[in-house]
């Protein structure tokens, strides 16, 4: 297993009357190459959650282990164990804080000790990966780009570490739906072709079922399901109690099957579901 939380609870500022238990009694096991979906209403402890996994918040109990190994042990190196699982925060531009892209992107590699031709080949490949031309950005401020592209330049940054996982933290609040659709393609690619783990945290019900091969669902602070996409969404009634709302494709086929229609409501993108319905309404 490549990453495993047993038990994990944390409890912020303990002890004081300002303490809130965010984590408690989370157990879940991911596996290397698979794309999973954290989600949850706002403050049911997501992000909490995922910055144990890479070692920026210790456990105030339980274990999280990396390849079967016990993060806070003194033998593991945090430095790097942060390069392998890298961490995407919520509106990661607000870190972008170099006078170039170039520097920007290579703040990373340059801490893991990379210099010289090396760290431009990791520069260039962040890049690259986010569809960004090298030499039309290197050089620019990072505080001259649109926040789309200033999106792209933190997780391209992220991305030259060559981690093994990438977690990324509502990477698509607060974007345009164009922007959002090219970002999230971006990621599947990254899950598909560089063979990255994925672990993305959303309240997006939509990206994620169509995305994710399984489902995290956090509530107060409590992992209360887990599964494929459309396992999760059986369970309609749960995810309506903790204040989310099923993808509207899944509903539409959810009622249609109540009303007796003979449909499969395994379905997440227009295209099926349309084609779903189109059957339905030629058979009457
Ligand atoms: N640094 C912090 N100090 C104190 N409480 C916090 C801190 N960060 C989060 N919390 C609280 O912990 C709970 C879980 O928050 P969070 O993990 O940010 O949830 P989510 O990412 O799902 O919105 C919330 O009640 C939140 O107010
Ligand atoms: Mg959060």
């Amino acid at each position: 297993m490549l990453i495993e939380t047993k038990n994990l609870a944390h409890v912020y500022m303990p002890g004081t009357p300002f303490q809130v238990e965010a984590l408690q009694g989370v157990s879940l096991e991911i596996e290397r190459g698979e794309f999973v979906g954290i989600i949850g209403e706002t403050g049911s402890g997501k992000s909490t959650f995922v910055q144990h996994l890479n070692g920026l918040l210790k456990p105030t109990s339980g274990e999280v282990l990396f390849d079967g190994h016990n993060i806070w042990t003194k033998a593991n190196n945090m430095r790097k164990h942060r390069s392998r699982i890298a961490l995407l925060f919520q509106f990661p531009e607000h870190q972008l804080f170099e006078e170039t892209v170039f520097k920007d992107i290579a703040f990373g590699p340059r801490n893991l000790g990379l210099g010289g031709e090396e760290l431009e080949k990791r520069v260039r490949y962040g890049l690259e990966l986010m569809g960004l031309d090298f030499k039309l950005y290197k050089d620019r401020s990072p505080f001259n780009l649109s926040g789309g592209e200033k999106r792209r330049v933190a997780m391209a940054g992220i991305l030259a570490m060559e981690p093994e996982v990438i977690i990324l933290d509502e990477p698509t609040a607060g974007m345009d739906p164009s922007g959002r659709r090219q970002l999230l393609e971006q990621i599947k690619r990254l899950h598909s072709e560089q063979n990255l783990t994925v672990i993305l945290v959303t309240h997006n019900m939509e990206d994620v079922s169509r995305l994710a091969g399984r489902l995290f669902v956090f509530s107060g602070g409590r992992l209360v399901l887990e599964g494929t996409p459309v396992d999760v969404f059986k369970s309609a009634e749960t995810i309506k109690e903790i204040g989310l709302e099923l993808p509207p494709l899944t509903e539409l086929l959810q009622e249609l099957k109540k009303s007796g229609k003979d449909i499969s409501t395994d379905l997440f993108s227009v295209e099926d579901v349309g084609r779903e319905i189109l059957q339905l309404y030629r058979e009457g």
